[in-house]
């Protein structure tokens, strides 16, 4: 705009705090300083927190737009599936996704794909993706298409030849139940700090049931991150920093990663918060070890 057509406009605004500006350093700062120069009768203010209180709940469009992005993502993982298999590199497999969701009408990826087998799984931001996946491993995938700009956020791990072992079998139930157990904490009121508390008090019994740890406090040797961030334009999105409300859509990932035994695991889905609870938006993903060992079976 131009500085003579401003007479009616006090204020400006600009959201400050986008992550893709934070990441430039000094560059917001510089913005507002050259444009308080050139425009010294306009206030810049900063748009954050409005943003934050808009995004934080997503109207009807939205929520068809993070589907959608949901629904390509089921397809690369079905693609990755149908090719996956032992002797195979990561990029690889992670190479399937990639082509069925660029065939599916995704129109980017919402962040840099996770393909991490074995021991890999265990190292949170693993994103080289350039081992091979032995027989008898687990990979962990952890990606997400983006529709409109609207991003999905799902993590699956499967048995690279097809079958788990009892010991993984064990090992993954116990982080579906987690992610059940965290699913029925998933309302309005609560906070996503009180549903990960939830997700801890669970592990603390379960893990000193099969005898991995004996006291409370071992479990962050096991589990270290939260199970749930808002999600939508951006993958971890802005979000007033309340409680849950109807119309937020948050993720719900669960993991457990034993470096002693190679073994990491995740499962990860994406919830629309309702009236009275949640919907799952990606319970269509294949998820239980039976489904995924006869999938993989065929
Ligand atoms: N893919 C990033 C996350 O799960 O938060
Ligand atoms: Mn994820
Ligand atoms: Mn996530």
């Amino acid at each position: 705009f131009l500085a003579n057509s401003c007479n009616n406009i006090k204020n400006i605004y600009f959201d400050l705090q986008r992550n893709d500006l934070k990441s430039i350093p000094g560059f917001v700062e510089r913005f507002a300083n050259d444009l308080k120069l050139k425009f010294p009768f306009l206030n810049i203010l900063n748009a954050a927190n409005i943003l934050a209180k808009l995004r934080t709940i997503k109207d009807s469009l939205e929520i068809e737009k993070i589907s959608k992005a949901i629904s390509i993502t089921n397809e690369g993982i079905k693609s990755i599936l149908k090719n996956l298999k032992p002797g195979m590199f990561e990029y690889q497999a992670e190479s399937y996704f990639d082509q069925s969701i660029k065939y599916n009408g995704a129109t980017n990826f919402a962040f840099r794909t996770i393909a991490a087998s074995g021991n890999n799984a265990t190292c949170l931001h693993y994103s080289d993706n350039n081992c091979i996946m032995k027989d008898g491993d687990l990979v962990l995938f952890d990606l997400g298409a983006a529709y409109e700009n609207y991003h999905a956020d799902i993590s699956r791990t499967f048995p690279i030849n097809g079958k788990f072992t009892d010991r993984q079998k064990q090992l993954y139930n116990i982080v579906l139940d987690g992610q059940k157990h965290a699913m029925s904490h998933s309302k309005p009121g609560v906070t996503t700090r009180e549903i990960n508390a939830e997700l801890i008090k669970y592990y603390q019994k379960a893990l000193k049931e099969i005898g991995l740890i004996t006291e409370d406090s071992e479990v962050s040797k096991y589990y270290y991150h939260g199970v749930s961030h808002h999600l939508g334009l951006d993958t971890h999105d802005m979000c007033e920093q309340v409680a849950l409300v109807p119309g937020c859509v948050i993720s719900c990932e669960p993991g457990l990663y034993i470096a002693e035994e190679n073994i990491g695991i995740r499962i990860e889905d994406d919830l629309l918060i309702t009236e009275d609870g949640c919907i799952n938006l990606s319970k269509d993903i294949i998820r239980t070890v039976e489904e995924i060992e006869r999938f993989m079976s065929k």
